[in-house]
């Protein structure tokens, strides 16, 4: 075992743990935490170990800049400008699910279906990462597709089973996509590098209602065919 591996709880805990969290309080995780995890991510495989990621963190003033110019675009309805496309619309089961996955977390929101303001102020929180002191933003290659993007996506969970872990909650973010030449100027990323997806994360605030939200998951039997002749 090396230095960073400091199990707090079992994988198994850590993945039924881990839940999407929407309202932190304002409390910095410690750099070396931080470091652990972002170390503990960095293990995850990828194809022909291209470790295609490249993750920035914005934490204090530059989190703060970013959010107030994520906002600023959202209040002047600046239409998002995704690096990645992304489906436009879900069908059959999905759509299904999409409609069950929005009914628990404004159920506990308090927020009727038809309250078109509520709604809209929910989708803002987006942009103000929900109040999480840090929001990371993973990028890779604009010139990558939907095959590489798998790689980022199972370093994504990675890291946050390895935040789980270590008392660090999450939320991976798609709606954090909209606006990548902010986070490209921000940090002086290349023209070339693209931003896959956000995750905002810190320390769970139970006070925030969206936060007793919880999704459920379809029967195996849905999803998983196991065959042997
Ligand atoms: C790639 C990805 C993008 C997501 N984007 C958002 C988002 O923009 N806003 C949000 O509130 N939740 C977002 N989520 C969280 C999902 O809604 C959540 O994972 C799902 O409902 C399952 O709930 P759980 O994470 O609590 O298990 C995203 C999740 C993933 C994996």
């Amino acid at each position: 075992m090396n230095a960073i591996s400091k199990p707090t709880m079992s994988l198994v805990d850590a993945i039924f743990q881990r839940r999407s969290v929407r309202g932190f309080l304002p409390k910095t995780v410690p750099e070396e935490t931080m470091r652990d995890v972002f170390e503990q991510a960095q293990q995850a495989p990828s194809n022909c170990n291209t470790q295609p990621w490249y993750t920035v963190v914005a934490s204090g003033d530059l989190r703060d800049s970013l959010r107030d110019q994520f906002i600023g675009r959202a209040m002047a309805g600046t239409p998002s400008e995704p690096d990645f496309s992304y489906v436009s619309k879900f069908e059959g089961v999905y759509r299904g699910r999409q409609v069950d996955c929005a009914a628990a977390l404004y159920g506990e929101m308090e927020i009727a279906r038809d309250d078109k303001a509520g709604r809209s102020r929910a989708a803002l929180r987006n942009f103000e990462f929900f109040d999480a002191p840090h929001v990371a933003f993973l990028c890779m290659d604009r010139s990558f597709g939907a095959t590489i993007a798998v790689d980022v996506g199972i370093y994504a969970q990675t890291l946050m089973l390895a935040m789980t872990a270590q008392g660090i909650s999450s939320c991976a973010m798609g709606s954090l996509r909209s606006h990548p030449d902010l986070v490209r100027t921000a940090f002086g990323l290349e023209e070339n590098i693209g931003v896959v997806f956000g995750i905002c994360f810190g320390y769970d605030d139970s006070e925030v209602k969206a936060n007793n939200t919880r999704t459920s998951r379809v029967s195996l039997d849905e999803t998983v065919v196991f065959k042997d002749h």
